[in-house]
């Protein structure tokens, strides 16, 4: 089908092309660097299961919605929302989704720049053997002259972008299927060492052992934001994935392949880096450094240290790739779209416009806590709201069934899908935000 702009419209061209896409969008820095992160600052256990369950009874459905919605109107967040209902209040959320899409790339590709850095570092080997001091030089040093971290940063968005140009059967589609696959193997290679060090059992408690005292109410709004981020929810990047899909294809047991994939890869990537910490008695609560200093801390004394430091950055560029390519495409399909322009000079401008606005996270820490807090705990959740209210409430209800149905083998699980989309999920959604702003 061609788009407003007469060129006609990209398609994936098999579902396996677009599980794999999607799930490069939802496997990223999210569930190999955040994660960990998080899970280690809110105490494992308890907060990983309140994981599972925002993504089981909150993802999962606005994931299918926002398929969905991108499938029935083949467009992207913006006109998805116009098609039905032009110029109403709704195409607000689409716009929230396209501006969630621009800020999370602008500070995304400052830790994705990071680990392009640690990729070279490993690579020429010049983290090997050097001492817990040396380690968190490296980082300070990264982080306190701007000029390396905007040069891979920089280096980061031209890859992106320049997939995003070849299209998308071409560049998003292809990329997925090398670098997806690459992902798991290189996941596997680190699971397979960290069974065999001594911290692996401690790692495995410190993750799965369920200890309620250490999960707080700002856990629980934490590990619902994360839910969005890791799914790539909530900005409008599975409405633009959706829109390239075929009507034969099951949008249905894609959504659920897409976060089972996303939940394994974050539980797996934890069960490699707490064992490694704990083997070396590091601190699991570390924060966003848990990654850039804890870890390569640990891998620089390692046996075998020096060829597990490059898998271990190489996939986390890898994931980094494909998710960065989502977020560029969410903002070039709006721009093709709506303003009618061509795919390569939409990717260009986006891409010159989220350099310019990066710029400043990579430089300044405080900005970058920021601009994460409002997109993570705030634009996601509020733009996920927002999809979920309008495909439960206000979409054409035969499009809508129709769609749901359309290639799937789950047909039969409408009624619960819809029953979640309206009722639990808001209302999970709202108590979030009531907290956020002190109301309970
Ligand atoms: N899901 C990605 C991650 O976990 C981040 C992302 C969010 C990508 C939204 C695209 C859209 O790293």
């Amino acid at each position: 089908m061609g788009s407003d702009s007469g060129q006609p419209r990209g398609q994936w061209n098999s579902g396996t092309g677009f599980i794999l896409a999607a799930a490069g969008s939802a496997v990223g820095l999210g569930n190999i660097w955040k994660f960990p992160y998080i899970t280690g600052e809110n105490g494992g256990g308890a907060f990983v299961g309140v994981y599972l369950l925002c993504i089981l009874l909150v993802g999962v459905p606005v994931m299918i919605a926002e398929i969905l919605l991108g499938r029935a109107t083949r467009s992207s967040p913006v006109r998805a929302f116009q098609v039905q209902t032009p110029r109403s209040p709704w195409i607000g959320v689409g716009m929230i989704g396209v501006l969630a899409a621009f800020l999370l790339m602008s500070y995304y590709s400052t830790v994705a720049g990071w680990a392009l850095h640690y990729t070279y570092l490993s690579v020429t080997n010049s983290i090997h053997g050097a001492g817990a001091e040396q380690v968190q030089g490296m980082f300070e040093s990264l982080t306190s002259s701007p000029l390396v971290g905007v040069v891979w940063q920089v280096v980061f968005i031209v890859i992106t972008v320049l997939l995003a140009v070849a299209g998308v059967s071409k560049g998003i589609e292809r990329c997925g299927l090398v670098m997806m696959p690459g992902l798991f193997v290189l996941l596997v290679i680190l699971l397979g060492k960290a069974m065999t060090m001594p911290g692996w059992g401690d790692g495995f408690d410190f993750i799965f052992g369920m200890r309620f005292d250490n999960l707080t109410a700002a856990g629980v709004l934490e590990a619902l934001g994360h839910s969005f981020f890791t799914l790539s929810l909530g900005m409008g990047a599975m409405i633009t994935y959706g829109s390239y899909l075929r009507r034969k294809d099951d949008l249905v047991s894609a959504s659920l392949a897409t976060a089972a994939t996303d939940t394994v890869v974050a539980l797996v990537a934890s069960m490699v880096v707490f064992p490694i910490v704990f083997t070396f008695g590091l601190e699991p609560g570390a924060g966003p450094g848990l990654l850039f200093v804890t870890l390569p801390t640990a891998l620089a004394q390692m046996t075998g240290g020096a060829v597990l430091s490059v898998v271990f950055f190489v996939m986390l560029v890898f994931g980094a790739v494909t998710s960065g390519i989502a977020m560029v495409e969410v903002i070039a399909a709006f721009m093709i779209d709506d303003f009618g322009m061509g795919r390569r000079k939409a990717c260009l401008i986006g891409g010159a416009g989220v350099t310019l606005c990066g710029i400043p996270a990579t430089v300044s820490a405080i900005w970058f806590g920021r601009v994460d807090y409002l997109v993570s705990n705030w634009l996601l959740p509020l733009g996920g709201l927002g999809i979920a209210l309008y495909v439960a409430w206000k979409m054409d209800r035969a499009l809508r069934r129709n769609d749901f149905g359309s290639g799937s083998a789950l047909a039969k699980g409408y009624g619960i899908w819809l029953w979640g989309l309206k009722f639990p999920v808001p209302v999970c959604i709202g108590l979030v935000f009531l907290h956020a702003v002190g109301l309970i």
